[in-house]
């Protein structure tokens, strides 16, 4: 729980910083909380999500390929977002609008319930030291924030190089009942043929590393 008048030091920190983004902004401090993203930018099939988009060319690829998808990216660093957003206006594409927010001070009641079809988190940060993993932004908690806004039907996925941190959260995905795995019981892919390589993806490949991605269907 923060208190007050913390809340108000970061809820200014983020206005300022989200201020900057003009009209590819999502808003923040949503005008109306949660916000209800079929209300506010209608006339779209779906509404995806993707946390800690980085300097977003995943989302950035997705939404050139699915216009009929509108796509909120949550980021905490600004710079990386207004790199995203240069590539966006170059790219001509109107589908996203981004959200500079550090998840770990806000998240809750942040969206409307069953708004996405489609969560995506990429190579989030590992935070491997023990003393560090409360600095991690998946949680059970948060899984639940996360069930909450997802549509039944309604794809999670998580990619990782990081074997402990998926560990975590595919035992936080099998033990929560609005979750099944969507290729199978206890399915860890090392690899999705045709899936956009995000940045990170990328890093880890060129480093030799193992990747591991969860698929989740909300039921
Ligand atoms: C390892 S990078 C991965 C970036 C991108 N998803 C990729 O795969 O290339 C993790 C990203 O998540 C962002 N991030 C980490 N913790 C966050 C938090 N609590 N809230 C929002 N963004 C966060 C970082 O700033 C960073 O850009």
């Amino acid at each position: 729980m923060i208190q007050p008048d913390i809340q108000q030091k970061l809820f200014s920190i983020l206005e300022r910083k989200n201020a900057e983004l003009s009209e590819y902004s999502l808003g923040f401090p949503p005008e109306e909380t949660p916000y209800n993203l079929s209300r506010n930018f209608p006339g779209y099939e779906d509404y995806a999500l993707e946390l800690g988009s980085g300097w977003g060319e995943f989302v950035l690829h997705e939404a050139g390929k699915n216009p009929g998808i509108f796509y909120v990216a949550i980021e905490k660093k600004k710079k990386r977002v207004l790199r995203a957003i240069r590539r966006q206006k170059e790219l001509g594409l109107a589908n996203i609008r981004w959200l500079i927010l550090d998840i770990n001070w806000f998240f809750a009641n942040l969206f409307c319930q069953e708004q996405f079809s489609r969560v995506i988190i990429n190579f989030p940060d590992p935070w491997p030291k023990r003393r560090h993993h409360k600095h991690r932004f998946f949680s059970a908690s948060f899984l639940g924030e996360l069930t909450l806004i997802t549509k039944k039907g309604g794809i999670l996925e998580f990619a990782t190089d990081f074997y402990p941190y998926l560990e975590e959260v595919f035992w936080y995905l099998e033990g929560n009942p609005a979750w099944h795995n969507k290729y199978g019981r206890g399915v860890i892919l090392p690899h999705v043929e045709g899936r956009f390589v995000s940045y990170y993806e990328e890093q880890a490949r060129r480093a030799g590393l193992a990747t591991f991605f969860l698929f989740y269907q909300r039921v």
